[in-house]
């Protein structure tokens, strides 16, 4: 790949963007930051700043918005910046987007997102990943930690959440090495962990009780959109949720190792870390 020109991070201020842009800089390869808040000035609902934002890369990272609309104008933007010269694109999608039990919204936009970028004709490599453990600390989850209660609906399903630190090192090394194009990816930490596991662990971590309140699906939205969480945006994490109170998330996934050689990190790690950190002091 050419060091000349900057690699493009769709959602470069978010949890993975961040992590791949600081790894790219550590190497001195020049990145373009693209978000509503970021030096390159874009947002996925106006496309006005889309050109701007394309214009002269080879080579982008894409961390798609959260839900239908978003991810069709995810689709939409690729394939316009396709046809202006975007050879390359690593793209984070979700695990299980693809496989059967998960016909909801979310995962079939999201798989439709999948097939988009790949009949644009970029050189496409996937990044399917289990949840993220710095949910807790670094996203709306955080909240939760703080009052003490996770209060979700997961049921007695369990995760194999993963740490973000190896998503954004297998993300680096996947943009940085053309042997990884036409590969698909499934990343998950090392064991699944229900939501009073996840609970046990903070706990222990932070030094006070976290506990798991399980609430009804229909429970979870009225709470998120009570906290201002859009509508389709709350529907959206049901549904991601329902697939773990089936069950359906309680295996583990080798990308990790596929692409780094190692293990990935365990959620005791994370906590352990992210406690150290104060960010859970409050
Ligand atoms: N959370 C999980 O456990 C998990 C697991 C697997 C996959 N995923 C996928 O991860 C993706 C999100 O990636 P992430 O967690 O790295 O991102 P993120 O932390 O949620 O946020 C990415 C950035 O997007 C920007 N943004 C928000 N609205 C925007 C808009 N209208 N236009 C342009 N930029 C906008 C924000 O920056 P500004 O405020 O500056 O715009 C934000 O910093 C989603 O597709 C999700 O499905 C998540």
């Amino acid at each position: 790949m050419t060091t000349t020109q900057p690699i493009l991070i769709l959602g470069g201020q978010g949890k993975t963007g961040r992590r791949v842009a600081a790894h790219l800089t550590a190497r001195q390869l020049p990145v373009r930051l693209a978000s509503r808040s970021a030096e390159q000035p874009f947002d996925w609902y106006d496309e006005s700043t889309w050109p701007a934002t394309a214009a002269g890369i080879d080579t982008a990272y894409l961390a798609p918005p959260v839900g239908p609309t978003g991810m069709t104008q995810a689709g939409r933007f690729i394939q316009q910046a396709a046809a202006e010269g975007l050879r390359r694109v690593v793209m984070l999608s979700g695990r299980g987007v693809g496989s059967p039990g998960r016909d909801f919204a979310v995962y079939e936009s999201n798989l439709e997102l999948e097939h988009t970028v790949k009949d644009s004709g970029v050189d496409l490599t996937i990044v399917q990943s289990s949840w993220f453990a710095q949910g807790f600390s670094e996203d709306f989850f955080l909240d939760y930690v703080l009052a003490g209660e996770l209060r979700l609906s997961a049921g007695e399903g369990g995760e194999a959440w993963i740490d973000l630190d190896d998503v954004g090192e297998v993300m680096t090394a996947v943009l940085l090495d053309d042997r990884h194009i036409g590969q698909t990816y499934v990343l998950s930490g090392p064991r699944v962990l229900t939501l009073p596991e996840i609970a046990a662990e903070l706990s222990t971590a932070i030094g006070r009780p976290v506990n798991y309140v399980d609430l009804e699906p229909e429970e979870h939205v009225a709470e998120l959109v009570a906290y201002g969480v859009p509508a389709e945006d709350a529907e959206a994490v049901r549904d991601l949720f329902a697939v773990i109170r089936n069950h359906r998330s309680e295996y583990v996934s080798d990308g990790v190792q596929q692409v780094l050689g190692r293990a990935p990190r365990d959620f005791r790690d994370y906590a352990r870390t992210a406690a150290q950190t104060g960010v859970w002091s409050a």
